[in-house]
């Protein structure tokens, strides 16, 4: 019998860093799997996990009130090593003896540490050398008297106790931030502590996950049929070629072109898709771009549009299904940051409120079992097994492309005339960003249709036309963003390009507002 690629795990407890995903991501990058799971999670559960070892998360309360997260006690009783970050290290510190305060200067950014070379979890920093790191810092209080059974081992100018270790337990504490890429060998520090320190041997790879999840899907269905909504995104496109290389044409894809789609986009699928691509699957394309578009005729409210659009995909969605004789499953591109994202929303602990649940009503609708093969990974792991499966770089990174399309790019009321222009606006810029090697610098880039009447001439003539909005962005997580510094001289070239290739464009202007205040999406 082959190794659960699972059995070797570790427990992340979260107290509500913004980085706790971040932590999780970097250990599964160093071939461990493991989980998130909330600071108040039942001890039985805590128990019934069996990690090999336990991170504790950063968090944004101060140990120095009582009434705020404590470690629990059943992850003391699992007798595991333990690894508390931040908020982690100063709740293992005050909860074993030592002694937290507030500190008079709050430190954040970046901060050089000091680590002692013989320190058994961190000695080998430097090629062993130990000395100084550069380190991401982001705290207010600090431990000022670390519990009598541990040594410290690391110190900065003002925190003089920024790492500790109680070596016979295997308990470690540090107040920086490896899972955060300006933590320098912060991937080796993750990777010291889940490989050598807790025993996991590396077994999260792209291919196992992979075997992994093709094994669940035949479990999981067995013989019977199962529908999927491609969208042609980095997800569903994953989620399609999983479930093809596990049940072949037991499979039914079904696309929609709801009108609203990127130029070519439809083709796009068609290609990659075709049952000749090494994958086995009945696709169906449903052209229902007038269904969509008569519903939005005369429609500007934004959410008015996205709720219309939401509602005609799950109406023809549901529809096409039924023509699918025998289907029991529903499969979904859900990945594991929406998991965890609807967990807290649950437990009413959710700092992140995101309004684009596109086809959320669909599995309750349809009355079908749901299978949903990404639910345990990250997006980058997403895009890691959809190269192994063979899927063409340029899907596996696209951008995102938002579920109402360009139904949200063209402000106020939508318009198939509207489309068409906007389609080749978008197709002109996103072409000259690939052929400028730009493409792949920036997390998004789309244009946007503004029907607001600008003067232009042409030849010898006054002509009114509307005018495209080009907005391109870097991000990490979307939630924040700053306007792409893209070249002076490529906006031009995009801009001269769209006014004269595409009538019924009259100025195209490039958006240089950050997220917050301005939003990602003009709508
Ligand atoms: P905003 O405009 O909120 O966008 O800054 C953040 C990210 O979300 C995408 N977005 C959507 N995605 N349905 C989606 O599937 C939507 O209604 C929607 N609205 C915005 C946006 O493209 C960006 O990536």
């Amino acid at each position: 019998m082959s190794i659960d690629i699972h059995d070797q795990r570790l427990l992340i407890v979260d107290f509500g860093s913004q980085y706790t995903q971040l932590i999780a991501r970097r250990v599964r990058e160093v071939g461990v799997y493991c989980e998130i799971h909330p600071y108040d999670a039942p001890a039985a559960f805590i128990a019934e996990f069996r990690p090999r070892g336990v991170i504790l998360s950063g968090g944004p309360e101060t140990v120095t009130n009582t009434d705020t997260p404590r470690i629990p006690q059943a992850v003391f009783d699992l007798g595991v090593p333990i690894l508390g970050i931040c908020y982690g290290m100063q709740a293992m510190a005050e909860q074993l003896g030592g002694k937290v305060q507030a500190s008079d200067v709050h430190e954040f950014g970046h901060a050089l540490v000091e680590i002692e070379s013989d320190s058994e979890f961190l000695g080998m920093i430097n090629d062993g050398e130990g000395g100084e790191l550069s380190v991401w810092m982001s705290h207010g209080d600090k431990v000022v008297e670390a519990p009598s059974e541990f040594r410290v081992t690391a110190k900065t100018e003002s925190a003089p106790i920024a790492a500790m270790e109680w070596t016979s337990r295997r308990y470690f504490g540090v107040q920086f931030h490896p899972e955060v890429t300006h933590t320098q060998q912060g991937s080796d520090i993750l990777k010291r502590f889940a490989r050598d320190i807790c025993g996991c041997e590396g077994l999260w790879t792209a291919a196992s996950i992979v075997e992994d999840a093709i094994a669940k899907i035949r479990e999981t269905v067995g013989a019977e049929k199962v529908v999927l909504g491609l969208s042609g995104g980095v997800d569903s496109s994953v989620v399609a070629a999983l479930l093809s290389r596990a049940i072949g044409d037991q499979l039914t894809c079904v696309f929609v072109d709801n009108g609203l789609l990127r130029k070519n986009e439809r083709e796009e699928v068609e290609r990659n898709f075709a049952p000749t691509n090494a994958l086995s699957l009945n696709l169906v394309t449903v052209a229902a771009e007038d269904e969509f578009l008569d519903k939005l005729a005369g429609v500007e409210d934004p959410e008015a549009k996205r709720k219309i659009i939401g509602n005609t995909f799950i109406d023809v969605f549901d529809r096409e299904a039924h023509r699918i004789e025998g289907v029991s499953w529903l499969a979904q591109g859900t990945i594991y940051p929406d998991v965890i994202e609807s967990a807290a929303t649950q437990h009413g602990k959710a700092h992140v409120i995101k309004s684009h649940h596109n086809v959320g009503g669909l599995p309750k609708r349809m009355h079908l079992k749901l299978v949903e093969p990404l639910r345990e990974l990250f997006k980058d792991e997403v895009r890691k097994i959809g190269l192994h499966l063979g899927l063409p770089r340029e899907l596996v990174y696209r951008h995102p492309f938002p579920g109402p399309g360009l139904g949200v790019r063209i402000l106020g009321q939508v318009s198939r005339i509207q489309a068409d222009v906007l389609r080749e606006a978008d197709a002109i810029f996103l072409e000259e960003l690939k052929a400028a090697n730009l493409y792949d610098t920036v997390s998004q880039a789309f244009a946007v249709y503004l029907p607001v009447k600008s003067v232009g001439v042409v030849g010898d003539a006054r002509r009114y036309a509307d005018v495209i909005a080009l907005r391109a962005v870097e991000t990490v997580d979307f939630m924040t963003a700053r306007s792409a510094h893209l070249p002076y001289d490529f906006i031009e070239r995009v801009a001269n390009r769209i006014i004269n290739e595409i009538q019924g464009v009259s100025r195209v202007v490039y958006d240089v507002s950050s997220k917050p205040p301005a939003t990602i999406e003009w709508e």
